[in-house]
């Protein structure tokens, strides 16, 4: 398993765990994380699972794919250097406790 700090915009957090391969938004909607709407179910169409990855983790969880930033320029919180759609975010056992920060709003 593979744990994941979500951390919420008012600052409270929460860990859960992820198993690997499953992605960032799956696993908060798994564990019932507050935060995260994943609308589309990963097919990068909606932007509601936007994260800001906490700075220690960006090297990581790697670069943007294909699109991702269009997609989270049309975001509701305006898209910052760490900004990612969680639904592209992977877990592998790399990734034991990241940190990912949340928006104040998805929609
Ligand atoms: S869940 Fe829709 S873009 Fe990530």
């Amino acid at each position: 398993m593979v744990n994941v700090t979500y951390v919420a915009a008012s600052g409270s957090r929460q860990t859960v765990a992820g198993n690997v391969g499953e992605s960032v938004m799956q696993t908060a909607l798994n564990s019932g994380v507050d935060g995260i709407i994943g609308e589309c179910g990963g097919s990068m169409a909606c932007a509601t699972c936007h994260c800001f990855v906490d700075e220690a983790w960006t090297d990581k969880t790697g670069t943007r794919m294909d699109g991702e930033e269009d997609l989270l320029d049309c975001a509701a919180v305006e898209m910052q250097d760490t900004s990612r759609l969680s639904c592209q975010i992977r877990l592998t056992p790399d990734l034991d406790g990241l940190v990912v920060h949340l928006p104040e709003s998805q929609t």
